[in-house]
């Protein structure tokens, strides 16, 4: 009688009888799908008395709040997603089987966005590299391009990335951001001089999401159907342009709204002028390896001379419906590859390959992989079973591999290229490290504004530092070009020839 009720008040409740409503509504359920008699009253021991525990629409609607939030990132906690298309536009089989790249195939694509060391809800008008990854829904499994903004990164081995991570966030003691933290950390880190170098300047602070560029950053392998391996960087170039904010700009944007990459993005789908970006790579033979006067596997460099070819096109078509289950809960991993697409041996990568699966079992669960935002549109077929919040129902009793009764062939095609190898295990640091040529590049390539501006940024920041890592962080801007490092000194208050006298210090 109850449930005839119910149905019926959600056919009744008609504009005549409910005048707000221009349509009929549903009726307003529990968890368990039964009607909820009153939502607006909890139930009492009459009109003085306490509430009482069997009200389950109460109990139930505040143990559900109480759960709505899953761990934040660890990093990349503040993120914007999108969906959209990914079409290649050269046929590349002579490097790679990788399907997506096919002549002729469409891709779905989700991408998220990021600022890296604030937390979720943090204003985007602060200073970050910004991350760009890129979900491609491929006939052959998930591939994830997790890169970001800039072509490269602060360090080059992960074990030092959860003490960089520490050292970029908000003291532990007091919860306040403190760049003297950071540059106590990084005046031992000479690798970082270039992306430090992109961070203080107005890269780090972009105008939107559409106006800047993608990086995978490390190098990634393309095998291809003899098996041969050519060793690969790939950059998205925004068809937008790159535009930044100066320093003057920051705080007016963030006067205005402090969301103002998602509004940008959000805003700019909605009115129908969907954002694009041409996929490029760039590519070397195994044998190039040793040719380059650095070590093309280190994440801290690029690759200044090798050309890039066009290989396809994202264009982002569709905001997402629902934040959270996309957004929040999409699980973006360089573990995530596809044949034709391998890890190269950069150590920093190798890092990475464990830990984002990794978090990301302990931030949605063993069972992540089977959201609607993450799961492959191939059928997922192996012997991995059960965990917390099993949603995949399957009906045979074989979960083991081989078996007569049910054979799971191997594909042949997927398995991993092979490498020579020699020597013994090491903990050695990379030979070749050239901790500063290309920090001058960089600041060299930057327009007179742009490098007054970093100026600034960064002696202004590093005015604040602890004495000895303000002469040697000094001296590693020094070392890649001497007006750079003369500027920032001046600005943070050093003495110049200290500073210039421990550069020449330094190896290139
Ligand atoms: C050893 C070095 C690194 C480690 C251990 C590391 C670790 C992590 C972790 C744990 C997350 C959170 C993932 C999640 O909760 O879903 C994350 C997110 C992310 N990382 Fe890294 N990271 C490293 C280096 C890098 C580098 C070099 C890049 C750029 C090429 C990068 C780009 C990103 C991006 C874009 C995200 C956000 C992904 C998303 O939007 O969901 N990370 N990283």
């Amino acid at each position: 009688m109850y449930f005839k009720n119910a149905i019926a008040a959600a056919i009744i409740i008609t504009p005549s009888f409910v005048s707000s409503y221009a349509i009929a509504a549903e009726v307003l359920t529990r968890d368990n799908g039964a009607p909820v008699g009153d939502n607006q009253n909890s139930q009492t021991a009459g009109p003085n008395g306490p509430t009482l525990l069997q009200d389950v629409q109460l109990i139930q609607k505040l143990q559900r709040f109480d759960r709505e939030r899953i761990p934040e990132r660890v990093v990349h906690a503040r993120g914007t997603g999108a969906h959209g298309v990914f079409t290649p536009s050269a046929d590349i089989s002579n490097l790679t089987i990788a399907q997506l790249f096919k002549p002729g195939t469409q891709t779905p694509v989700f991408v998220r966005f990021s600022s890296v060391v604030h937390g979720n809800h943090s204003p985007e008008t602060l200073r970050d590299p910004r991350g760009f990854a890129t979900k491609f829904y491929t006939q052959e499994g998930n591939w994830d391009l997790v890169g970001n903004n800039f072509p490269t990164f602060f360090i080059r081995d992960a074990i030092k990335f959860p003490d960089m991570v520490h050292a970029f966030k908000p003291s532990p003691k007091t919860n306040l951001g403190d760049m003297s933290r950071t540059f106590d950390f990084f005046q031992h880190i000479p690798e970082s001089t270039r992306t430090l170098t992109e961070l203080l300047s107005n890269n780090g602070t972009p105008v939107s999401y559409r106006f800047m560029d993608g990086n995978g950053v490390h190098a990634y392998k393309f095998v291809n159907a003899q098996g041969q391996v050519h060793y690969v960087k790939f950059h998205w170039k925004s068809l937008q342009g790159i535009k930044n904010l100066t320093p003057k700009e920051v705080p007016v944007v963030q006067g205005q709204d402090f969301s103002h990459m998602t509004t940008d993005l959000v805003n700019s789908i909605n009115r129908g002028e969907f954002p694009k970006w041409d996929l490029y790579v760039q590519v070397i033979t195994p044998e190039d390896l040793n040719k380059f006067d650095f070590n093309p596997l280190d994440a801290t460099k690029i690759w200044p001379n090798v050309p890039s070819q066009k290989i396809g096109q994202m264009v982002l078509n569709k905001n997402v419906d629902n934040y959270f289950q996309e957004t929040e809960q999409v699980a973006m991993a360089p573990s995530n590859i596809v044949p034709g697409i391998e890890p190269s041996e950069d150590r920093l990568l190798q890092g990475r390959l464990f830990s984002y699966a990794d978090t990301q079992i302990y931030r949605i669960g063993t069972n992540g992989l089977s959201l609607p935002i993450n799961r492959p549109v191939t059928k997922v077929n192996n012997g991995n079973q059960d965990g917390s919040m099993n949603i995949n129902h399957t009906t045979s009793d074989v979960n083991y591999e081989p078996s007569a009764r049910e054979p799971r062939p191997q594909a042949n095609h997927a398995r991993y290229s092979v490498m020579p190898l020699t020597g013994t295990t090491q903990q050695v640091k990379i030979q070749k490290e050239q901790n500063f040529k290309q920090a001058g590049d960089l600041y060299r390539s930057f327009s007179v504004s742009d490098r007054k501006d970093l100026i600034q940024n960064f002696g202004g920041a590093l005015a604040g530092a602890d004495e000895q890592a303000k002469y040697k962080i000094a001296s590693f801007l020094y070392k890649a070009d001497p007006e750079y490092g003369a500027g920032v000194a001046k600005v943070a208050k050093a003495d110049v020839n200290r500073v210039k006298a421990m550069a020449e210090q330094l190896e290139d």
